[in-house]
């Protein structure tokens, strides 16, 4: 088991990785709901929940409507026969988006537990303390800063996972191992047959050093108003463009990775990047079945919409997008870039 105690504004919030780690939640007292995907393998979470506090719920984009969010508050009232100060969100990120969401503004606040089930939950969404739901259509419109006090990523949740899914949250790591960290990149090239054969040893240091990357960014930007935490965004300014073109059919992880080939191409462009920096970035991804090419996202792009919302970019200040570039492998530069080098680059990308 490895542990990661991250420091932040409001205090310690506790990371535990491994196989059993769930059995932290013994400790969590009785003033609890928990949402809980209904996809997992509830034997893992039987015992540990009283049954009469959990509401079992089908993860979908819907979920994260406000509507819903609001039918959820309404549902949890009426299971709650106890004070309540512990939301637990037992799923992918769509869980752990709307319950950190609820969490936040429920009495101004009460405790937040999250047991990630997806590998994107276990890298990136449960981490970090951003939540956001969807409002009349737009993707994460509504949404808080909102820290977990802890975090249970138990491996075992992996076992049932879709490899579609298991792929998506590799993408994720793979933006770690590319734009931040060197050493981790070493790792996940020397170890590709074991993480795709779910070795349990290298599947778990995996985990851990992404939750270490992602966690050293966030004690030092929590708010995202430091330029640091920035970083994270690396291929989701143009990923979030071809899911939002693809009408969401091409799946976040999928749409992240030719993200960061387009933007890596940008980044030579521009004359920053280092000579062999392009091939290592689709070597890398194309090793772990990625996709590099719209040929391999297999999908019509509406180009209407991808530049729409390339437009709507939240890093986007007047007519520059802030973009956090790869120099070479483990280092990055914050770029401004104007919206017409950015269409230009994506379109070439698209040919
Ligand atoms: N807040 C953040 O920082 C952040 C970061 C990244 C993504 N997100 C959000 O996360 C959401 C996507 O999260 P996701 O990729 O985890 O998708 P998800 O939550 O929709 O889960 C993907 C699928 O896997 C199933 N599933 C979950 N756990 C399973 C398990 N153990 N075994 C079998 N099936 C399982 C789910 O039912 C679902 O069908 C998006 O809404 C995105 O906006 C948030």
């Amino acid at each position: 088991m490895r542990t990661y105690t991250a420091k932040l504004s409001l205090g310690e919030s506790s990371i535990l990785i491994g196989k059993n780690v769930i059995e932290a939640l013994q400790d969590i007292g009785n003033n609890y709901v928990a949402l809980c995907s209904n996809k997992i393998d509830f034997g893992i979470v039987k015992n540990l929940l009283d049954d009469s506090k959990i509401i079992f719920l089908e993860e979908s984009e819907e979920l994260k409507d406000f509507r819903k969010v609001f039918e959820l508050i309404r549902l949890i009232n009426l299971k709650v026969k106890h004070e309540l100060d512990c939301i637990i969100a037992i799923g992918g990120g769509t869980i752990s988006d709307v319950a950190g969401f609820i969490a936040s503004i429920y009495k101004r606040g009460i405790m937040l537990v999250n047991v990630p089930t997806t590998l994107l939950g276990m890298v990136d969404a449960a981490l970090g303390g951003k939540n956001a739901i969807n409002f009349d259509g737009i993707k994460n419109l509504l949404g808080t800063f909102y820290q977990p006090k802890l975090v249970l990523c138990d491996l075992r949740f992996l076992e049932t996972l879709p490899t579609e899914e298991f792929k998506n949250g590799l993408a994720e790591v793979l933006k770690y191992c590319i734009i931040m960290d060197e050493n981790f990149n070493s790792f996940m090239v020397s170890n590709r047959e074991k993480v795709l054969a779910c070795d349990e040893q290298v599947i778990e240091e995996m985990v851990y050093r992404s939750v270490s990357n992602k966690m050293a960014v966030v004690e030092k930007d929590e708010r995202d108003d430091k330029e640091l935490r920035i970083v994270l965004n690396f291929g989701h300014t143009i990923g979030h463009a071809i899911e939002t073109g693809s009408m969401f059919k091409v799946k976040h992880g999928k749409a992240i990775s030719f993200g960061m080939v387009c933007e890596t191409y940008l980044a030579s462009e521009l004359g920053i990047a280092e000579e062999d920096l392009e091939k290592r970035v689709i070597d890398l991804l194309s090793s772990y079945g990625l996709p590099v090419s719209i040929k391999e996202l297999n999908c019509d792009i509406n180009i209407n919409l991808a530049l729409e919302a390339l437009k709507w970019d939240k890093k986007r200040r007047n007519s520059l997008f802030k973009i956090p570039l790869p120099t070479r492998i483990g280092t990055w530069r914050l770029s401004d870039v104007d919206y017409n080098s950015l269409k230009s680059c994506f379109m070439r990308c698209l040919e």
